[in-house]
């Protein structure tokens, strides 16, 4: 088991280009299963989670051929099976949108109950609801979620909650459903926008993504013989913004869209750092502790919870007392056991709010990712630390980073990657 041995401290400088975004892409390969034909994706961020679902989607007989680490075809004219691995399914929680895919393509699905990040619980009664309101009968047994249906027919679909999740497995299973679905209350996150302007171009007829009302006109088929590239990752955008905060550094992030940053560029500002908007990059700077902040975790275009644990670092070392209130994951600041083993003065008050009292600094510490952001979140933590830093359980970080190591060792990190015995593997 490898883990990541940080020399800190460490202020991050220069340039870091942005990969295509984790959680478009693994709704874009299930998506694919509605195409008739061949399509090529770029721009498809090279982490296991992408790898895992391609290899998914061979086992339902779709072939896949890569042309680089960021760029594959997908032939998916031979799909014959509607039952996907449950080994594989159940790993992750990104499995759930081959439910929507496969119900579209051939009218039934079988999935394992999705895995995935622990965050809390993690329910999937909205997507079941979407599924039903289209005529689908849905069963979960023995760790599996099944679900067939004669004919796919349009509906109108109110969302009790905002669900990335459910908005999007719900378009899935409507794009080729006859008639017309409404989704209202619909996520308005740029990968819903990403994963419907891919199903567009693919011949899909869906209108207002990144609205609350989402309009899918049902068609009689997708077509292929087209790209699509990726678009970049809010999130990966929004860590490398939030590490050059941290570390008081200068960063030229690439490759990222702006407008989806704003609200972290508002909170950036807010505690004192700069931001300069570059059209397709943004450079952020520090020179000073930052300042204390309020901040809440909402649906997009809110302060997003995959970068609140990234926000944690930033607040540990502030300058006052902070708040983060999670308002989307019941136990999303497990984290910050990890971060007081470092240096922090953090008080989780309950699953849904913790208070910061900011440190002048952090010490290097053993410290072990307890999910995907929490892990990105302690590397930045790392590299700000005064010491030797070790970071265990990668493989959560593996699943949404791209060559994260290599990226942050380019801005001046020292950071290497090291085989470890499996017995000083974190217990989480
Ligand atoms: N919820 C329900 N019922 C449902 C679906 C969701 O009650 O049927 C609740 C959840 O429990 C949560 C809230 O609604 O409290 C929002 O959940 P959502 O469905 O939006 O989350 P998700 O689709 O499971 C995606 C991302 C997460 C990200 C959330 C919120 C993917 C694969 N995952 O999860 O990403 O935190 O949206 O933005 O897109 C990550 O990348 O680290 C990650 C955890």
């Amino acid at each position: 088991m490898d883990k990541l041995v940080i020399q800190g401290p460490t202020k991050l400088k220069g340039e870091v280009t942005i990969s295509g975004a984790k959680n478009a892409a693994v709704a874009i390969l299930p998506a694919t299963l509605l195409i008739d034909g061949i399509c090529k994706i770029e721009n498809l961020p090279n982490i296991s989670d992408v790898r895992t679902y391609c290899k998914i989607l061979e086992t339902l007989g779709a072939k896949i051929t890569w042309f680089s680490d960021n760029e594959i075809e997908i032939d998916t004219r031979n799909i014959g099976c509607t039952q996907a691995p449950l080994d594989m399914t159940s790993r992750f929680r990104a499995s759930y949108y081959l439910l929507g895919a496969l119900l579209g393509r051939c009218g039934a699905a079988e999935v394992g109950i999705p895995g995935g990040c622990n965050l809390g619980a993690r329910p999937i009664d909205q997507h079941i609801k979407g599924f039903e309101a289209l005529g689908a009968k849905v069963d979960v047994a023995q760790g599996k979620i099944s679900a067939k249906v004669k004919k796919l027919t349009g509906t109108s679909i109110y969302m009790d909650i905002v669900s990335v999740g459910a908005t999007i497995n719900v378009m899935l299973a409507s794009v080729l459903a006859e008639g017309t679905t409404t989704i209202d209350n619909a996520a308005k996150e740029p990968h819903i926008v990403d994963v419907a302007n891919f199903l567009n171009t693919m011949g899909a007829d869906i209108r207002g993504a990144g609205t609350d009302v989402i309009k899918i006109n049902g068609v009689k088929s997708l077509h292929g013989d087209t790209t699509y590239s990726v678009v970049p990752d809010q999130i990966e955008a929004g860590t490398f913004m939030l590490a050059a905060v941290a570390s008081k550094g200068d960063i030229l992030i690439k490759n990222c869209i702006p407008e989806h940053l704003d609200c972290i560029t508002a909170k950036i500002v807010e505690i004192g750092g700069t931001v300069e908007d570059l059209g397709d990059s943004v450079r952020v700077s520090m020179n000073k502790r930052p300042n204390k902040a309020i901040v809440k975790t909402l649906p997009y275009p809110g302060f997003p919870t995959d970068l609140q644990p990234q926000m944690g670092v930033v607040l540990s070392v502030a300058d006052g007392i902070s708040t983060i209130n999670e308002s989307i994951w019941d136990s999303r600041f497990q984290y910050t056991a990890e971060l007081n083993k470092m240096g922090a003065k953090i008080a989780p008050q309950g699953g849904k709010t913790a208070v910061f009292e900011g440190v002048k600094g952090l010490v290097g510490s053993q410290v072990c990712a307890t999910d995907l952001r929490a892990g990105a979140a302690l590397l930045v933590a790392g590299t700000i630390a005064n010491g030797e830093t070790h970071l265990y359980n990668l493989q959560h970080i593996d699943r949404g980073y791209e060559n994260i190591e290599e990226k942050f060792r380019n801005l001046g990190a020292k950071i290497q990657r090291v085989s470890e015995p499996d017995e000083t593997m974190c217990d989480t």
